[in-house]
């Protein structure tokens, strides 16, 4: 499965890192992340909703991940064109290797979406005409779209 397979990614995202600290000969430390326990919070708040139908909860739990996977993104990016400034190429090469397998992971769950849970959640079959509707690549909590 998509998720398990990246939770594997993140053990050795997390050894690139203590690597990279091993270039800097600095001590690498643990530290909670706020912005990302955020995200953890909203995807389980809305995950737990009532949708009537598991393929739009799916649809919420997989844009729900998204958001995380941009948020690390965006600090995998940072933290490489840090690397690249400051000439470090062994951290530079560790970085890009983590902020590709994050986008590679992002893009699976764009694919998931739009391959199955979109239909789902729309109460869709494949044969019906929504193929022909441009699809978003992320999905929203009906909540957000109601407050729109
Ligand atoms: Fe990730």
């Amino acid at each position: 499965m998509a998720v398990e397979n990246h939770l594997d990614q993140t053990k050795t995202h997390v050894a690139r890192l203590e690597e990279a600290f091993d270039y800097l000969d600095e001590q690498a430390m643990r530290k909670a992340c706020a912005g990302m326990r955020g995200l953890i919070e909203e995807g389980d708040e809305h995950a737990r909703e009532d949708y009537g139908e598991d393929g739009l909860r799916d649809a919420v739990i997989i844009g729900g991940a998204q958001r995380i996977e941009h948020y690390e993104i965006a600090a995998y990016g940072t933290a490489l064109a840090h690397a690249r400034l400051l000439l470090l190429d062994d951290v530079a090469d560790l970085l890009e290797a983590t902020l590709a397998e994050e986008k590679e992971a992002d893009e699976r769950l764009t694919e998931i979406a739009e391959e199955v849970v979109n239909l789902d959640a729309a109460g869709e079959d494949e044969d019906d005409e929504i193929d022909e509707q441009p699809r978003s690549a992320t999905t929203q909590a009906p909540a957000e779209r109601s407050r729109r």
